[in-house]
């Protein structure tokens, strides 16, 4: 606790990661921190095979450094036509050192030729919670989907990873033609947060009862 207001750590060091779970979880009377603002100097590799795994690896070995309450995604997006992949492999799928627009270019490669009706694809999101001191076995887990469709071709220049690609079919726009806020209603880390609201208001506030 810092003040009286109770500390909630974001296991990222992205900034506009950290900017996504602040709007996100706005309603809560927490300080949000990153893993730096929190001294947290390891990192915790991404050894899992699926979302939960990854993210309940990276929640519970982040929360025994930072000894706060710690939240850490893993997310993805599944191809139908792809048989769900990239998914848990989205960041690194086609090796080290790629940009978002060269994994986005071969997704696109991927799937050329395929028709609309059949380019069906979603994003997911698991959110893992822990509480420092309960290891692995004390994490909670939240999840959410967002479904779309791929594009022909990159448009739009918000968002990053594959949101120029990812076509809103409600909308008729891509996740990178949309604001941070239109973005948050409908994604999938946003589903995901908004199933965690609860579930973190309670651990804050038995956390402030017991004064940890
Ligand atoms: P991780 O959750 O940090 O392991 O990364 C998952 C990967 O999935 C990202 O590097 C992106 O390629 C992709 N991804 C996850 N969420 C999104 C999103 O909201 N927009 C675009 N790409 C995403």
């Amino acid at each position: 606790m810092t003040h009286g207001i109770p500390v909630l750590v974001i296991a990222t060091r992205n900034p506009g990661k950290l900017r996504e779970f602040q709007r996100l979880l706005a309603g809560l009377q927490a300080k949000i921190l990153s893993l730096d603002e929190a001294g947290v100097s390891i990192t915790v590799e991404e050894t899992g095979n699926s979302y939960e795994q990854n993210a309940t690896l990276k929640a519970a070995g982040y929360a025994r450094e930072s000894r706060q309450i710690t939240v850490a995604d893993d997310s993805g997006v599944e191809v139908d036509a792809l048989g769900g992949a990239p998914g848990v492999r989205s960041a690194t799928y086609t090796g080290p050192g790629q940009s978002d627009a060269q994994r986005t270019q071969r997704l696109l490669e991927l799937v050329a030729g395929v028709p609309a009706r059949l380019r069906t694809a979603r994003y997911r999101a698991v959110l893992a919670i822990a509480r420092p001191g309960r290891g692995p076995e004390g994490v909670t887990l939240f999840r959410g989907t967002c479904d779309g469709v791929l594009a022909d071709a990159p448009r739009g220049n918000n968002g990053f990873g594959y949101d120029p690609i990812f076509l809103v079919p409600s909308l008729g726009r891509t996740m990178a033609e949309l604001s941070d806020l239109e973005k948050d209603a409908i994604s999938h880390r946003g589903n995901a947060a908004r199933a965690a609201l609860s579930y973190l208001k309670e651990l804050l506030a038995a956390g402030r009862l017991n004064g940890d």
